[in-house]
This record gives structure tokens, C-alpha cells and sequence, in this order.
């Protein structure tokens, strides 16, 4: 059976294959946050011609049935179909992953006084060549130089063996060799050439992979690259994914998307600068418990079921070779270490960049991405806790909800008098979602002029064609042409207050927890992709950040690549990132005493106590 598609392209569909399979299986990804269930509405295509059979509409409107518009998962066809993929359907990477610029990372690099000390370290050889009194062999040679040095045990894997006796005789027995702590011999060289030493740093997001190309002589960060992780089609969210690993038996297609995302970039950018993979020493990899999990192969099964235990908080120094990295094989691959199930090396990378772990004043560490990770601490102590906000402000779960790509509504101000809202769009074109800063505005907006209350509801009162009855009850119209409407509904907002309360109370109980109130914090660092795009004004008035003077808040970009990076470079950060984890303390809020009171507390805008909100209190009377 074929698929014809209106770009043109005819591919081959097999007997009682979905939509979202064939496609899939030919390269073109939809959006399919819930991994294929026919829950989340987002795969939705368009048939033209043929006939199919749907399991089930799932959230589709009345009105989107009859413009023939089906969801991908749901849709099995009956013979050759003739289909539309609308964009807003298609998986499209972003262009607004945050990637630092090199004099930064030289800048901070400087700041923390790290020396520049790589994983693999060097050591140079004169050896006596052979005679035919000393014809002993060559291994045997080089492992005669090495002990006079007292350097005892070093391990030889079998392809540096099979290359060493040319080796040997091209450099006249001066050499130098590369080797890891754990006395594995990465790589051999002549001792009189200065040989090019490089390495990767890899942020492995739910979302997204970054991957940054350092020189380790001189620590400059060389190049950078990211992508939308290839697990995506798979699910949104890691429950989903964990799902998918464990109930479908996907493990190793989870673990393959993900390798061959880095893999591309990492190709792309050794390319770029004629670097030959044999030259790639070293690599850092920082993600959350999860990624990290499925990036080594390993159960993640029990990350999900209580008492939540990963298989591994602190990873081994394992070789490129095992994860089928771009890189020399014996290259050493440092893994920052977890924490809990869910508070990953992300966040120890993340607060290894922000610093916080060396001051003395109170800080309070957010990372608002697919989940919510929240840190408090100074140099002395650290907390953590895991929010469980959902990927909402990604998109998931919001009927025209979608990432920071062209097209998202990124930015709304409504109109006092006529309630007509002006849209900021990325990419100055057509709305066809909005995305999580958008959403934020949106909620901030509706609540300051009126539009809706502190509950998120509709007010009755307010006279307006933008609300609406829609599908699923009360809606605002955002934008609307003949082909896409934009809406936030009761049920979005819902969601979104959800979302936000499970971020406030995770910062709220941690506090508690060490007896502190929002006023001993004197410093936020906001981290993730999508909190660069936040403003914090708008967060406040939702009530998903503390009212707090706005001069503490700073935005850190992507922190968890930094401290990736930080660790590739510095001998002395990665033993750093160890404390950090060693001593970071881990509070499970769904079993916390009073974290329900708390998120029950903060579902209102901006909270059910306006008192801990005077700002927002101040900007309500005034506008009155
Ligand atoms: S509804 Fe099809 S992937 Fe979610």
C-alpha cells in the first residue's frame, strides 16, 4: 500500500501499520508526546483520499474531523492514501537552544581557578630501541619503560597493541602515550609532534542534545551543535519513555535514537575542523537519571516504580567503545553522577556552573525544562527535590501547545478596554501554537486585565468574542485564519496552574524542610532552554516564581553543557561535580508531610495567600 504525501513523496505502508509507524519507519517524525496512544492530539494529519480505519478520534474537535483531519496513531489505512502532515504536526528541531559562546566558558573556567587537566593524561617514553642482545618485544618494551618510571599495571587493549610496532619504529622509540587513571593506554604518539588533544561535552535532555567540541591543550571551546532528542518520537516525557524501554522492549531503539543523534553532531563538527575521531580522547556526558540510564543501556524499570532506585547514581568511567560513541574507542567517557530517580547529573552539572556550591549566600538553583528540578544551598549544604511539573510548558498536554520553534506565540499582551490580544510569534510568521513563555504571558495577562480569576476560570462578566465555547468547555481565542486556530482552554489553563504549583511548592517545602523562608534566598539561577525565554515578572504574577526583588534572578542558558564541559576540561571539576553529588541531600516531596497543602495551596494565581505575592497584590489594585 502507498502513502502519498502532498510534498510529493510516495512511501510504503505494511498491512495494519498505523500512520505514525509507516512514517516513522520512513524518516518523517510527528509530534507524538504521548508516544503513540492516541491521548496528547498531536499527530494529527490530513487525508485527502483513500480510506482508513480510525481507532479512535482521541481529542480531535467535531470540526476537525470533518476538514478530515486524524490522529497518525489511530489511523490504519485500508489501501493507497493520499495525506496532508500540517506543520504544527511536524518534528522540527529549534533554533533556540542557548549555547555559550568560548571566551565565557575561558572566562569562568578562569573564575573557578581550574587548571586545564583532561581525563586522559600524558607521559612521555625514550625507550632503548631492540638489539639482538635486548630483542625482547615491543609491548614488553614499552611496559620495561613505563615500570621505570613506576608506572605498574597499565592495561593494553588489543587495537593499541596491533598498532604500536609501527608506531614504535616511526617515532625512533620516543613516544607519548595517553592513558586514564584506571591505567587504560588510550593512545600512542611520536614524542616530538605536539598531537592534537580534543574532547566532547554531551547535555543528553529529554528534548534536546547538545554537544560541544573543546580543545583539550588549550581548553577553547571550538565548536557547538543540537538537536531535538530522536527519542521524542517515543513519547515526550521520560515516564514514556520509560514505559517504552521497559513495557514495549524498546531499550536499545531508545538508546540507539539517542547515540546516533550525537553521533551526527558529533561528526558534523569533527568535519568541520578535519578532526580525525581517533583524536577524540575524552568525553563528559551529564543527563538526567533516565537519559543517563539509556544511554548505557541500563533498566530504567525501577527509576519509575517505588522506592524509585536507579541502577546507578555513580557511573564507572567507561569507554567510547561500549556506548559506540564517535570517538577513539578507548576514550574514556566520564558520566556526571545522579542523585536520585529523578534529579540527575544534569542538575549536579548545573550547579557545578552556577557556582552556588562555593558561596556563602543562599541560593535557589530551577531548571524548568521537560520536568522541575529545584537546589537550595550555599557552600555548606545543598537540598534537592524533583517537582514532577510535567512537560507542559513544552507543549505536552496543551491542545495548541508546542515548542520554541517559528510559528509559537512566545509572547502575549492583552488589550484592558477590548481584550484583543497582541501576539509575539517566533519568527515573525503565523501563529500555529504557543509555546511555554507564551503560555505564561498569556495566563499573567488574562489574570491582570480581568479575563479570567484567581481559580483560572472565565469571568462571566467580561464581554468579549475571544471566549468562547469550545470542544472541551470555556476557551480564549488567540489567533485565528482559515486554517489554525490558537485557543488556551479552561483545561489548558488547569494544567498550566497544575504545573506551576508543583514548582512553587517543591521551592516552598524545600525551604521549609531547612527551615528558611523565600527572603533568606538571595540569589536565583534559572537554567533550561526555556528559562531563558521566561519573564520573570509574568512567572511571578502566575505565581510559578517567588515575589521576590527581581535583581536576584539570573538566567544561566543550557548550565547543564557547561558543567559537562567544565568536567572535560578540569581534573579538579570533576572531583568537584563528585562532592556536589556526595553531598547534596534528596527530598522525595510525594511522599513529604505538607507538600499536598503546599501545591493545593499554590493552584490559585498567583496563591491562595496573596500576602506572599505583595508585588502582584500592588499591580492588581492598581490596575483596578
Ligand atoms: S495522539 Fe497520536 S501520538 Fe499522541
Amino acid at each position: 500500500m502507498d502513502i502519498k504525501l502532498t510534498t510529493g513523496i510516495t512511501l510504503q505502508t505494511s498491512k495494519g501499520e498505523n500512520l505514525l509507524q509507516a512514517l516513522k519507519k520512513n524518516g518523517i517524525y510527528l509530534v507524538s508526546s504521548c508516544g503513540g496512544k492516541g491521548i496528547c492530539g498531536k499527530c494529527r494529519v490530513r487525508i485527502l483520499e483513500g480510506k482508513s480505519r480510525i481507532a479512535s478520534p482521541g481529542k480531535l474537535e467535531p470540526r476537525d474531523i470533518k476538514a478530515g483531519i486524524t490522529l497518525a496513531c489511530q489511523t490504519v489505512p485500508r489501501g493507497n492514501i493520499f495525506i496532508d502532515i500540517p506543520k504544527e504536526s511536524k518534528l522540527v528541531i529549534g533554533d533556540r537552544i542557548a549555547l555559550s559562546k568560548s571566551g565565557d566558558l575561558l572566562e569562568l573556567l578562569k573564575f573557578l581557578e581550574a587548571n586545564i587537566s583532561p581525563i586522559v593524561r600524558q607521559i612521555t617514553l625514550t625507550l632503548t630501541p631492540p638489539t639482538i642482545e635486548d630483542n625482547i618485544s615491543d609491548l614488553e618494551r614499552l611496559r620495561r619503560s613505563l615500570e621505570e618510571k613506576d608506572m605498574i599495571g597499565m592495561r593494553f587493549a588489543h587495537e593499541f597493541v596491533s598498532s604500536i610496532a609501527q608506531s614504535l619504529r616511526d617515532s625512533e622509540w620516543e613516544v607519548t602515550l595517553g592513558y586514564t587513571v584506571g591505567n587504560d593506554v588510550v593512545y600512542i604518539s611520536p614524542a616530538d609532534t605536539k598531537k592534537d588533544r580534543y574532547g566532547l561535552a554531551v547535555d543528553i535532555g529529554t528534548t534536546t542534545v547538545v554537544v560541544y567540541l573543546a580543545n583539550l591543550t588549550d581548553g577553547a571551546l571550538m565548536d557547538t551543535g543540537s538537536t531535538y532528542n530522536s527519542q521524542m518520537r517515543y513519547g515526550d516525557d521520560v515516564i514514556t519513555r520509560i514505559v517504552y524501554a521497559t513495557e514495549s522492549g524498546g531499550l536499545n531503539e531508545l538508546r540507539d535514537a539517542v547515540i546516533t543523534d550525537i553521533n551526527d553532531l558529533s561528526s558534523t563538527l569533527l568535519e568541520r575542523h578535519s578532526i580525525n575521531k581517533e583524536d577524540v580522547e575524552s568525553v563528559v556526558v551529564a543527563g538526567n537519571t533516565t537519559m543517563t540510564h539509556i544511554f548505557w543501556g541500563l533498566n530504567p524499570a525501577y527509576i519509575r516504580e517505588e522506592p524509585y532506585v536507579p541502577t546507578v547514581n555513580f557511573f564507572p568511567r567507561w569507554r567510547a567503545e561500549t556506548a559506540i560513541l564517535k570517538a577513539n574507542p578507548r576514550a574514556p567517557v566520564f558520566t556526571l553522577p545522579c542523585i536520585a530517580s529523578y534529579v540527575g547529573g544534569d542538575i549536579v552539572a548545573g550547579v557545578l556552573a552556577s557556582k552556588m556550591h562555593r558561596k556563602s549566600e543562599i541560593a535557589l538553583f530551577m531548571d524548568i525544562g521537560t520536568n522541575g528540578e529545584i537546589v537550595i544551598g550555599n557552600k555548606e549544604w545543598l537540598v534537592t527535590a524533583a517537582c514532577s511539573a510535567g512537560p507542559c510548558f513544552e507543549g505536552s498536554g496543551i491542545r495548541h501547545g508546542m515548542r520554541a520553534t517559528e510559528g509559537a506565540v512566545e509572547s502575549v499582551n492583552i488589550d484592558p478596554v477590548t481584550f484583543e490580544p497582541a501576539l509575539g510569534v517566533i519568527g515573525d510568521v503565523k501563529a500555529t501554537g504557543i509555546c511555554g513563555s507564551g503560555m505564561i504571558d498569556a495566563i499573567a495577562e488574562m489574570f491582570l486585565k480581568g479575563v479570567i480569576d484567581q481559580k483560572g476560570k472565565f469571568v462571566k462578566e467580561i464581554k468579549t468574542d475571544r471566549i468562547r465555547e469550545g470542544f472541551e468547555g470555556p476557551e480564549f481565542l488567540f489567533f485565528r485564519d482559515n486554517s489554525r486556530e490558537v485557543v488556551l482552554t479552561e483545561v489548558d489553563i488547569e494544567n498550566i496552574l497544575r504545573a506551576k504549583a508543583a514548582i512553587y511548592a517543591g521551592v516552598s517545602l524545600l525551604l521549609k524542610e531547612v527551615g528558611l523562608g523565600f527572603d533568606a534566598i538571595e540569589r536565583v539561577y534559572i537554567a533550561g532552554g526555556f528559562g531563558n525565554c521566561i519573564d520573570v515578572d509574568k512567572a511571578i504574577i502566575l505565581g510559578m516564581l517567588p515575589d521576590i526583588p527581581r535583581e536576584k534572578f539570573f538566567f544561566i542558558g543550557n548550565a547543564c553543557v557547561t558543567g559537562a564541559y567544565l568536567c572535560l576540561i578540569s581534573k579538579g571539576l570533576r572531583q568537584e561535580a563528585g562532592i556536589i553529588a556526595s553531598k547534596m541531600t534528596y527530598i522525595e516531596l510525594s511522599v513529604s508531610r505538607g507538600f499536598m497543602e503546599e501545591y493545593m495551596s499554590a493552584l490559585f494565581l498567583p496563591h491562595t495567600h496573596m500576602r506572599l505575592f505583595p508585588t502582584v497584590k500592588k499591580m492588581l489594585s492598581d490596575s483596578k
